[in-house]
Parts: structure tokens; sequence; C-alpha cells
């Protein structure tokens, strides 16, 4: 979507258009039809919480109360450090921001915000995308008395105790649960429906679980309890067994990521480029039950890249993880015969180099999606501090940390 691109695309100037740079809509239309023929389904990232302050509705004075005013700010922080709110000189009053501050929260008390939305979605959704992943899901919708967060306590969860306060009151409020309903009821009206994965960064699993509903909100919430946990076997265990006793009385799907566009990919921040690492950590993600998202690179076992200083675009520090895909060992590594954004770098063995070789990263990569349709139900198995063994049905993975090495054993 259109964006000055002060957030790399997450602070949207225009939710009906496409970014010039990327094409337009017919190449959406395109890109949809060809990515059918293939069995490929396109999913949308969808920005609710914020738009740029570039957006038209942020300047027009019918549409201030679209946004979140006040006259004193209260306690809040920004997710990018700072406050979160930012003083408007032109109206003497303070404007929320969960981000940077080009990205002015909306106001989702307002019926017209939601109604403007129900209608950025069907317009996407008339196009032909099968879907969203939600920016910032939990986040969208405030304390409606903009309550001051209460300060952090020594047994929070690491990322509270850090930046100091709770989060009670600026994200996961109750409230949010209608909007989620809504936007699900939308899609239901699609055939075959359209599907909702939420950016859902919390902690606490009982929250994450709170964001299916009861099978009428999101259809996919993704877990960074275990995204972000250490890389240990008990660590790792001890969350997929929470979260699959949390979801399966609710016939909810779980998901599993190990990268995304927000932190290092998990070949390095997990497995320090150690090969034996990555083609575990690829195990486990394939061979959990539910649904594994793979960030672009994941399925090479790329690395974040190496930039020279002064290379990047990201306002706090998220390039290296931002790199484009290698696909061959031509100029640019056969991504581009322009500019790429960021430069590519030769860390990684290319899409061609590791096509050739049966034994490289991408090759398990897709055994493992192959093995993945025929996997049966989770069960624990024998497990120790940095042993961890499961069975799918009749098939057994076990996971030696230590070794580091990873045994499938199939019947
Ligand atoms: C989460 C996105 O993944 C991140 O890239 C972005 O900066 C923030 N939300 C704000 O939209």
């Amino acid at each position: 979507m259109v964006s000055p691109n002060r957030d790399m695309g997450y602070d949207v100037a225009d939710y009906l258009a496409v970014q010039p740079a990327y094409g337009t809509l017919d190449d959406v239309r395109e890109l949809v039809a060809q990515a059918a023929r293939r069995g490929l389904r396109v999913l949308l990232d969808l920005v609710p919480n914020h738009t740029s302050d570039r957006h038209p509705w942020f300047s027009d004075p019918a549409r201030r109360d679209w946004y979140v005013w006040r006259l004193e700010p209260n306690n809040w922080i920004a997710n990018f450090g700072g406050p979160a709110w930012t003083y408007h000189a032109g109206l003497g009053r303070w404007y929320l921001h969960s981000y940077l501050p080009e990205q002015p929260d909306l106001n989702w008390w307002h019926p017209e915000v939601r109604h403007a939305f129900d209608q950025i979605i069907d317009f996407w959704l008339d196009l032909g995308v099968a879907g969203f992943r939600i920016d910032a899901a939990h986040v969208i919708v405030k304390d409606a008395l903009l309550r001051d967060n209460p300060p952090a306590r020594s047994d929070d969860d690491r990322f509270t105790v850090l930046r100091g306060q709770r989060y009670l009151y600026n994200q996961c409020r109750p409230e949010v649960h209608e909007v989620l309903r809504r936007w699900r009821s939308l899609t239901e009206r699609r055939q075959p429906p359209a599907v909702l994965l939420g950016e859902t960064h919390v902690q606490d699993l009982s929250q994450l679980a709170s964001f299916y509903g009861r099978g009428d909100e999101l259809h996919l919430a993704l877990n960074f309890a275990f995204t972000l946990s250490p890389f240990q076997a008990s660590s790792l265990r001890e969350i997929v067994e929470r979260t699959l006793d949390m979801l399966q009385p609710l016939g909810a799907t779980p998901v599993w990521h190990a990268s995304n566009h927000d932190i290092p990919r998990f070949p390095t921040r997990w497995c320090e480029g150690d090969r034996r690492r990555i083609e575990l950590a690829l195990t486990l993600l394939l061979t959990l039950p539910g649904t594994c998202v793979l960030y672009q690179g994941d399925e090479l076992g790329m690395v974040d890249a190496r930039l020279p200083p002064g290379v990047g675009h990201d306002p706090v520090g998220r390039d290296r993880a931002r790199t484009p895909l290698p696909w061959d060992e031509g100029p640019n590594r056969g991504f581009t015969t322009g500019r790429p954004w960021l430069p590519l770098d030769d860390a990684t063995a290319s899409v061609a180099e590791q096509e050739a070789d049966p034994g490289s990263v991408l090759a398990l990569t897709r055994r493992l999606i192959a093995l993945r349709r025929q996997l049966g139900p989770y069960r624990p198995g024998q497990s120790s501090q940095t042993s961890w063994t499961y069975w799918r049905g009749t098939t057994r993975v076990t996971l030696d940390f230590e070794g580091p090495a990873a045994s499938i054993a199939t019947p």
C-alpha cells in the first residue's frame, strides 16, 4: 500500500492503492492469478492500528476524532522507545502513537474508523487476496479512559521488566475482540473463507488463546512466546506443550514461526549460523502440529546480512534481517536487475546452488514439508533439559539440542 516508508510500509498513506515502486492494482490481480495457477494464495499485510501522518485522514479536520488526542500525555511508552505521545503544535494537543511519531494511532472506538476498515478489507478481498496478516492485532483498541499503565513487577516476563511498565491499558483490551469478530464475519462471507493471521505479540499464552475467540475471531495467532524463547529444549517444549493444552480444547490451530522482518533471523539468533542447529530448528518448526510460517530465506537457512555501515533504512535497525532472497549467482544474486532496497550478501548459498544439492537446507525443508502432511497427533515422549522427543502419530521426532542433532523415525 502507498507509504512514505518511514517504517517500510507500516505507515500507510492510502489503503486502497499500491505503492508505485511495486506496481499497480492490475499487478496485484496478475500476482493473485499467477499464484493461483501454482496452488498458492496471497495474503496482504493490513495495518489497522495506525496510519502514516501523511494519510489525508490525519490532516482532515472532519476526521480529528479518528485519531487519539489528549491535552496531557499519560505514561504510555512507544514500542520503538520514548513516549507514545507527540505534541501537535497546530492543535495544541498530543496525539498517540504506539510506534513512530509518524504513525499516529487510529481511534478504534470511532464507528467510522471501523466502517472504513470494513471497506478496506472488502476492497482487497474483492480483488482476490486470500486474507490478511493483521499488524499489531492486539494493540488496536485502547482503554477508553486512557489510564496510566502500572509499573512492572520483578516477576513479570522479561520484556515487561525491561520496559518498566505493564501494558495493561494500551493493548489486549477486552474490546479488541469485538473488532476481531467483526472482521471474521467479513471473511466468512467469502468462498472459500478468507483467513486472518494476527500479529499477536504477547507472552501470556492464555492471552494468545483469547484471540481465537470461540472460533469466531482470528483463524491463526502468531505465538511470540515460542519465537522469542531461548533455543533450549526445556523452554521450547514447555511453551509448545502449554500452547497445545490451551488451544486444543478450543479446536484452534497453533502457529509457529522463528523469524520475521522485525527480529534477527533464527539461523543467526537461535543457531549462530551453525548448520546442525539450523537443521534442528527447521525440523522442530516443520514437525509441530498446526501451521508453520517460514520467513523468506528460512528455507535456505539464511543468516542475517552483514551490511556496510550507513546502509539501511530502518529507524530501529532491523535491516539485517530484511535483505532480499539470493536466487542465483548472477548480479544482485538474481533478485533484481534494478537496484535492491538493501544489498545482497553472500553468506547464504543461493536457491540455485541449494536446488542442485540434495544435502542442502532447502532440500531438507522440502522433505519436511512433504512429510508434515502425513503426521498424526502430537504426543510427548522422553525429554530432558537438553533433549526432546515427541511423537506425531507413529512418527518419532528426537531433538538433541546438545548434539546438536535432529532425527525422525518413521515406521
Ligand atoms: C509490527 C510490524 O511487524 C513492524 O515491522 C512494524 O514496525 C510495527 N508493527 C508497526 O507497524
